[in-house]
C-alpha cells in the first residue's frame, strides 16, 4: 500500500519506518527541510531504541522516503496518516490544533481521490468531523474519508510497541476504511486486537486511557506519601495491590510525578473539553493539581536536606521525563532542577541520553557531568529523578566514596542505598 505520513516526530517517524518494514511504500512528509535531509541520510533526529536500524533498513529497501513537498509526498497514496504535534495552549490547557489544520489545508489540494485520511495525532473529540468538513470544502473531488487511528506508542519503546500493539483502535463507520487499516497491519508478527468504534469514541479512548494512567500514577504517589508517614513500604504495598488482576501491577511505580508530551497535555486537554461541556472530571482535576504539587514537594524535600550546609552541592541523576528517551518535555526532573537552581544551589546533572535536550532548557544554570559517578563526586546529596536502570544498578561503593556525605534521595526506586 502507498502511505504518506505527515510529521516525523516521536510518533510519525517510528510509524513511518515501521510501516515500511511491514512492506508498504511510505513517504514521510515534514516541513522542516533540514530534518528531511538528515533523515534521508539515515540520521535519526531523536533517541528511540532500534529506530536508527529501522530507518536505515527502510531507506535501503527503497520503501521509505522523506520529502518536504506535500504534492510529491501524497501522490498516488491510498492512506495519509496525520501525525503532527498537538501541543497544549499554555494558558488554557486546550490542545493547539494549528499544526494539524495547517497540514490539512496544505495537503487538501493534492489528495488523490478516495483517499483515507487517518488522524493519529491526539485530538479533541469531534476534531475528525472538523477535518472531514474542511477537506470536503477544500477538495470535494477527493471524497476523502477521515478516520481516527489513535497512537498508543510509549516513548523509549516506540519501535517495540509499533510491532506489538496491545490494541489498534479504529474510529470510523466506513467498511472500506476498516479493511484498509486491517490490510495496513496485516503483516505484524502477531495478529493485533482491532477495535472498530465510532470516530468520536476513538478520539475519546485516547484521552480516557492516558488520563486514567495519569490518575493511577497520582494515586500511587499519594499512597507513597501515606505509606512513608505510616511506616509501610510502598513497593510492598504496590506489589500486593498489583497481584489483584482487577488493579494490575502496571503504573504503580511511585516517583516525582508523571511528565512527557502526553499525560500532562492530555489530562489538561480532556479537563478543558469537559469544562466546556459542563461535565465535572474531579479525579483528573485532582491528578493535575497533585502532579504539579508533587514536583514542588520533591524540590522542597531536597532543599530541606541541605538547608544546614553552607554552599551545598547537589548531584542529580536523570533529566529525561522517564527512562529510555532523550525527551525532556514536561520532565519532573528538569522542573525540580529549575526549582533548586532558583535557590542558588550548585547542581551537577547527568543523564545517559537527555543532556543535549536538557541543556536547551537549563542552559548554564547547572554543571553537566560526563558520567553518573563524576556527577556525584563531592556532592552533599545525590538525587535520582529518572528511572534509568543503570542508576539502580550503580556501583554504590564507588558512589559512596565520591559523595561528600552519604545522603541519597532516590525518588524513583525508593531503595535504601
Ligand atoms: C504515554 C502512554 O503510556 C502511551 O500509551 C501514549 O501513547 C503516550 O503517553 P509516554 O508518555 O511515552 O507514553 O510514557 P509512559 O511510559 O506512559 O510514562 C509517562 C510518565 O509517567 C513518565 O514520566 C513516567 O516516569 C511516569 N510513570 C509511569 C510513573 O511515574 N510511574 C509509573 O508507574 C509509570
Amino acid at each position: 500500500m502507498r502511505v504518506a505520513v505527515i510529521g516525523t516526530g516521536y510518533v510519525g517517524l517510528p510509524t513511518g519506518a515501521g510501516l515500511a518494514k511491514l512492506g508498504h511504500d511510505v513517504t514521510c512528509i515534514d516541513c522542516d527541510r533540514a530534518k528531511v535531509e538528515k533523515l534521508r541520510a539515515g540520521e535519526v533526529t531523536l533517541f528511540e531504541e532500534g529506530l536508527e536500524e529501522l530507518l536505515k533498513s527502510g531507506l535501503e529497501s527503497g520503501r521509505l522516503s522523506f520529502t518536504d513537498d506535500m504534492a510529491e509526498g501524497v501522490r498516488g497514496v491510498q492512506l495519509v496518516l496525520l501525525a503532527v504535534g498537538t501541543p497544549p495552549n499554555l494558558r488554557t490547557g486546550q490542545a493547539d490544533l494549528r499544526y494539524l489544520f495547517g497540514a490539512v489545508r496544505e495537503v487538501a489540494p493534492f489528495l488523490p481521490s478516495n483517499v483515507v485520511v487517518a488522524v493519529k495525532s491526539t485530538v479533541p473529540v469531534s476534531t475528525g468531523d472538523e477535518v472531514e468538513a474542511l477537506l470536503r470544502r477544500l477538495n470535494p473531488g477527493a471524497r476523502a474519508e477521515v478516520i481516527s487511528l489513535p497512537e498508543f506508542l510509549r516513548e523509549g519503546y516506540a519501535v517495540h510497541d509499533f510491532f506489538h500493539p496491545v490494541r489498534i483502535v479504529v474510529g470510523t463507520e466506513s467498511l472500506r476504511a476498516r479493511e484498509l487499516i486491517r490490510e495496513l497491519y496485516a503483516h505484524l508478527p502477531n495478529v493485533p486486537r482491532f477495535l472498530f468504534v465510532a470516530r468520536r469514541s476513538s478520539e475519546a479512548i485516547k484521552y480516557a486511557s492516558n488520563a486514567f494512567l495519569a490518575v493511577k500514577i497520582h494515586y500511587i504517589n499519594e499512597m507513597a506519601d501515606f505509606c512513608e508517614a505510616a511506616g509501610a513500604n510502598i513497593h510492598e504495598v504496590a506489589q500486593g495491590m498489583g497481584l489483584d488482576s482487577r488493579i494490575g501491577p502496571a503504573f504503580l511505580r511511585p516517583g516525582p510525578g508523571y511528565g512527557g508530551s502526553c499525560f500532562p497535555k492530555d489530562t489538561k486537554a480532556i479537563e478543558h473539553m469537559a469544562r466546556k461541556l459542563g461535565v465535572e472530571l474531579s479525579l483528573i482535576r485532582a491528578a493535575i493539581k497533585g502532579n504539579k504539587k508533587r514536583r514542588e514537594n520533591m524540590a522542597q524535600r531536597i532543599l530541606r536536606e541541605v538547608e544546614d550546609i553552607p554552599s551545598p552541592k547537589i548531584a542529580v541523576w536523570g533529566l529525561a521525563f522517564k527512562e529510555g528517551t532523550d525527551d525532556c518535555r514536561e520532565s519532573p526532573a528538569v522542573e525540580i532542577v529549575q526549582r533548586l537552581t532558583s535557590h542558588y544551589v550548585d547542581v551537577c546533572v547527568y543523564d545517559p541520553q537527555a543532556m543535549t535536550t536538557a541543556r536547551r532548557i537549563l542552559g548554564d544554570t547547572v554543571r553537566y557531568a560526563p558520567d553518573m559517578y563524576s556527577a556525584a563526586q563531592g556532592a552533599d546529596v545525590l538525587v535520582i529523578l529518572t528511572e534509568w536502570p543503570q542508576f539502580d544498578a550503580a556501583d554504590w561503593k564507588r558512589v559512596a566514596s565520591g559523595l561528600h556525605s552519604h545522603h541519597i534521595l532516590d525518588f524513583r526506586f525508593f531503595k535504601k542505598r
